[in-house]
């Protein structure tokens, strides 16, 4: 049995007021028991508060990135080690963004996956392919390369391991993948998984990501190889991140 994971990926967004707002009407929203698991990733800024008021919730808390090196010389970045010390659960790694706009590629994505199991977090490794890569019959390819570097350093237990498959097209454009595509893709990567790591390969959870809302959440979520989704822009305001909630248990 999967328990879909329903996370906030707020990216960008909301000061530390603003993100204590939030949550403190999230914690309201979910109660005692919300039935699937509901994930948060605020800013770095935000952690330390956020930490603070989901404490003793049964909301998780974590990271949309984390540097693999445990300290040193890196201005600007933020150490797993770090985040680890923030009642962080979770850490996105290789969201498309940081491939994209920092120039992240899979080797430092399967670092960033090592260190977040080292340290005792769980990896949302994030694939998926580009609008051309699909236009031209390449999206499993693409997948496929992401899953087996982002995943090269993992041993036989794949442990907490989540994967994201996000569509870079479906990304903030308000155009979600057709539910039969991300079905078919999950399904793939339900296969690969099951190839790499055995039967756990059938625990692991695979979120669907890309222009997910409060009324296409359900057709996604009753797909039988997706186990959740990673929301962005829709999850920025906690009643609407909620319905989405609502959503895996309607
Ligand atoms: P949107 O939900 O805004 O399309 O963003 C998806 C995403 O990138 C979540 O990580």
């Amino acid at each position: 049995m999967r328990i879909p994971i329903i996370a906030a990926n707020w990216k960008m967004h909301k000061t530390v007021p603003e993100a204590r707002a939030y949550l403190e009407r999230l914690v309201k929203l979910a109660g005692r028991d919300p039935g699937v698991e509901v994930a948060v990733f605020p800013s770095f800024t935000a952690l330390p508060a956020a930490a603070e008021i989901l404490r003793g919730t049964s909301i998780a808390l974590g990271a949309q990135d984390a540097h693999p090196e445990p300290a040193g010389a890196y201005t600007g970045a933020v150490s797993v080690a770090q985040v680890a010390d923030l009642s962080v659960r979770y850490v996105l790694c290789g969201h498309s963004e940081r491939r994209k706009l920092f120039g992240e590629d899979d080797l430092l994505v399967g670092r960033k996956v090592r260190a977040a199991l080292d340290h005792g977090l769980a990896p949302i490794l994030c694939v998926g392919e580009t609008l051309d890569e699909r236009r031209a019959g390449r999206a499993w390819e693409v997948v496929e390369r992401q899953l087996d570097r982002g995943l090269s350093s993992v041993g036989d237990d794949p442990d907490g391991l989540v994967i994201a498959y996000e569509p870079v097209w479906a990304i903030g454009t308000g155009v979600a993948a057709q539910p039969a595509d991300a079905q078919e893709m999950a399904n793939r990567i339900r296969s690969w998984l099951r190839d790499r790591f055995g039967a756990s390969g059938g625990e692991v959870r695979i979120q669907y990501g890309g222009s997910v809302n409060p009324n296409n959440a359900r057709a996604f979520l009753s797909l039988p190889d997706v186990a959740g989704a990673l929301v962005g822009g829709a999850s920025l305001d906690p009643d609407a991140f909620w319905a989405i909630v609502h959503a895996v248990r309607t």
